[in-house]
């Protein structure tokens, strides 16, 4: 029951009402002056499929697949997510598809994927990304059931500083969870998957997210800002540190009711300071959620759980991870990564009629 509960929200990610999509435009308060870098996009068609050895899946999503690929040029490993046409325009994804290129192409963090470039064929986009050999967070956390105080502190920490950046340029993350939290060979994570990033410069109201990670106003279908992402931060630590999320339950429509009635039992392990802190991340008030006050992600980095975090090492990554990924570095090491079936025939490299080429004109 334990481990089932365990790997259920695994693949859930998932644009609820797809419908919804079609109003976007009119719900969505874009940004007039992008607070982003404004980098070239030479990244564009930089690339073609003929300069890289597909190898095998490393994760799979709603779209298509992650492949760990070789450079032909410097025999390099990366990785490449490659994305169904037809199924982003079935599932209405096309804007946060180009937006997931856009935030990608532009953000700069040590802890955020690094995008090189990307291309596309008839029937598929490409984008081309650093192979970050450590595995997901995800599969630690499996293997591992739980992680005590300090673990779980450390990957929260660097986490906080991603999200921190991505809030300062107006960029709602909307997907944090494990399994979109990778750790490369030193053991810092990185996150990837950007599918749900949006700049947004105050409110949003589209539905997408993973059922356990969801905060109440995103359910609601009321307008919601940044402060989402610290409620999913909140979930994050109290998974890593229980094993399991709080508001976990067989279906989704369970989990979004005990999300609404937002009881939270915590394990007797946990210390008060996490308690505290917990309870001010996991909370529907979002005059009370901690990020979303004043001072921003500065209240979390300031509360008691962290005290003894040095926030400008971590940055530098100038201190030590508490997990060294079992891995030989450089090599195309996949092991921490599961096993997923490969699809018998790849259509990748197709040259054939495109009838949503209009839509990907920025690949
Ligand atoms: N740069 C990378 N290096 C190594 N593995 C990666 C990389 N990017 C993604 N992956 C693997 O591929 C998986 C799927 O990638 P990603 O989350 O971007 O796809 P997705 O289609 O958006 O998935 P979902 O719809 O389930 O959220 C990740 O969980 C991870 O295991
Ligand atoms: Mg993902």
């Amino acid at each position: 029951m334990q481990n089932n509960m365990m790997y259920e929200h695994k693949d859930m990610t998932l644009d609820m009402f797809t419908q919804q999509q079609e109003n976007i435009h009119n719900n969505e308060y874009f940004i007039k002056k992008s607070l982003l870098p404004q980098k070239s996009t030479v990244s564009k068609g930089k690339y073609t499929l003929q300069d890289f050895q597909i190898m095998r899946t490393l994760g799979t999503g709603s779209f298509g697949r992650v492949h760990l690929v070789k450079s032909i040029h410097n025999n390099r490993f990366y990785a490449i997510k490659v994305l169904k046409k037809f199924k982003i325009v079935k599932m209405k994804q096309i804007e946060h598809t180009c937006d997931e290129r856009r935030m990608l192409k532009l953000v700069q963090h040590p802890f955020l994927i690094r995008m090189w470039g990307t291309f596309q064929d008839s029937k598929n986009l490409f984008l081309v990304m650093d192979y970050i050999e450590g595995g997901e967070l995800f599969s630690l956390l499996r293997k591992s059931h739980r992680f005590p105080n300090p673990v779980a502190k450390f990957y929260a920490a660097e986490v906080i500083l991603a999200i921190e950046y991505l809030h300062a340029h107006n960029i709602i993350y909307r997907d944090l969870k494990p399994e979109n939290i990778l750790l490369d060979k030193y053991g810092h994570i990185k996150i990837t998957d950007f599918g749900f990033a949006k700049e947004v410069e105050n409110v949003t109201s589209t539905l997408c997210g993973t059922p356990d990670y969801l905060a109440p106003e995103i359910i609601q279908s009321k307008p919601y800002n940044k402060s989402v992402d610290w409620w999913s931060l909140g979930i994050l630590i109290y998974e890593m540190l229980a094993g399991y999320t709080p508001f976990y339950d067989t279906t989704p429509m369970k989990t979004y009711e005990k999300i609404l009635i937002g009881r939270v039992n915590y394990p007797d392990f946990f210390v008060p300071e996490v308690i505290d802190l917990l309870n001010k991340l996991i909370t529907n008030d979002l005059s009370r959620r901690l990020g979303n006050l004043q001072n921003g992600a500065g209240d979390i980095k300031s509360h008691p759980w962290f005290l003894e975090v040095v926030w400008e090492k971590l940055v530098n990554k100038d201190i030590e991870t508490p997990y060294e990924p079992p891995i030989q570095g450089g090599t195309g090491d996949s092991s921490l990564f599961d096993f997923y079936p490969e699809e018998q025939q790849l259509d990748y490299g197709i040259q054939c009629e495109d009838p949503y080429e209009h839509f990907f004109v920025d690949f």
